[in-house]
């Protein structure tokens, strides 16, 4: 297995299953500091170093969360618009990333252009994690995911995943990649211009995924171990910042998931969804047995602590 010291986290294509329960052993051994509420001095030292350029509460927050609670220090942007990336110099990913490494000592990068994370991580003398980007990927939201589920589940192996809303997006592809590493099947369901293109078909074939595309949640909800939903009314990740304008439509019901429709679930199913949330996830789920996406709160913390302590060489 490669070692973690010093390495980027951009994507989760190519990230063997050993890695992943290698990351997951290191969130087992650091969760129990987030329980109980406290800090360590693991990383005391240390500087994270946030560069966003697309609005995030989680994934920020989180990543700042974890490097406090590892007992290191938090600097960074978290609005592009009041840097010289976001004026009139439009301060290009290379002089800006030449800046922030000696600024701290990992460098957490959201970015609505798809590589951007990849590019820093060529200029940049310290560890980039890629916090999503554009239409691309979000692996450490997806590690999280995988984590929670194990948690529940017990296992990655022998599950059915329903995969729900558009999958143009960046969850959605590092989940595909994610599943590929494990024993696992897909459905896919979305609307049709948020289907997955074909090149990216080309991509999970190779990885030999085992999937079905189907139309509404209803044909397939009977089978999921684990319900994985993003919005299908959602902004353009390929924006720095879409404001909402007018009226943004309703979900089509062949999308959404309502407390009705987990009655047609297995009682042991779990319904996650990388929030924030539209109408695809009605609130009355939060109240059933499903619901897992608050856990997730937690275990995103958890998550980033093992990352950070993993790439800082901490946790070898
Ligand atoms: N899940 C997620 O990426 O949320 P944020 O956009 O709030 O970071």
């Amino acid at each position: 297995m490669r070692s973690f010291a010093g390495r980027d986290i951009l994507s989760l294509k190519g990230f063997e299953r050993a890695e992943y329960f290698r990351v997951f052993e290191t969130a087992d051994r650091l969760a129990q500091i987030a329980r109980d509420r406290r800090s360590s001095d693991l990383l005391a030292g240390k500087i994270l170093v946030t560069a966003f350029y697309q609005p995030s509460t989680r994934t920020r927050l989180a990543h700042e969360s974890a490097m406090l609670r590892l007992g290191g220090q938090v600097t960074g942007f978290s609005d592009a618009k009041m840097t010289r990336a976001g004026d009139f110099y439009q301060e290009s990913i290379k002089d800006t990333v030449h800046m922030l490494e000696f600024y701290g000592d990992v460098i957490v990068m959201r970015h609505f252009e798809q590589g951007a994370p990849a590019e820093a991580a060529k200029w940049a003398s310290v560890p980039v994690i890629n916090a999503g980007d554009g239409w691309g990927e979000h692996p450490t939201q997806v590690l999280t995911d995988m984590y929670t589920i194990l948690k529940e589940k017990g296992t990655l192996d022998g599950l059915h995943f329903v995969l729900v809303g558009d999958m143009r997006m960046r969850t959605m592809h590092s989940m595909s990649y994610a599943m590929s590493q494990f024993d696992i099947t897909a459905s896919y369901i979305a609307p049709e211009d948020m289907s997955l293109t074909d090149e990216f078909k080309k991509e999970i074939d190779e990885l030999s995924l085992e999937y079905e595309e189907v139309e509404h949640i209803d044909q397939v909800i009977d089978k999921a171990d684990v319900i994985y939903m993003e919005p299908v009314v959602q902004p353009d990740y390929t924006k720095s910042r879409d404001e909402r304008t007018g009226d943004v439509g309703k979900t089509p019901s062949n999308y959404q998931v309502t407390r009705e429709l987990m009655k047609k679930a297995k009682g042991d199913s779990i319904v996650l969804h990388s929030l924030p949330r539209m109408d695809e996830l009605s609130e009355e789920v939060d109240y059933t047995r499903h619901a897992r996406y608050w856990e997730e709160a937690f275990n995103g913390v958890v998550m980033r602590m093992a990352l950070l302590s993993l790439v800082l060489g901490k946790m070898e």
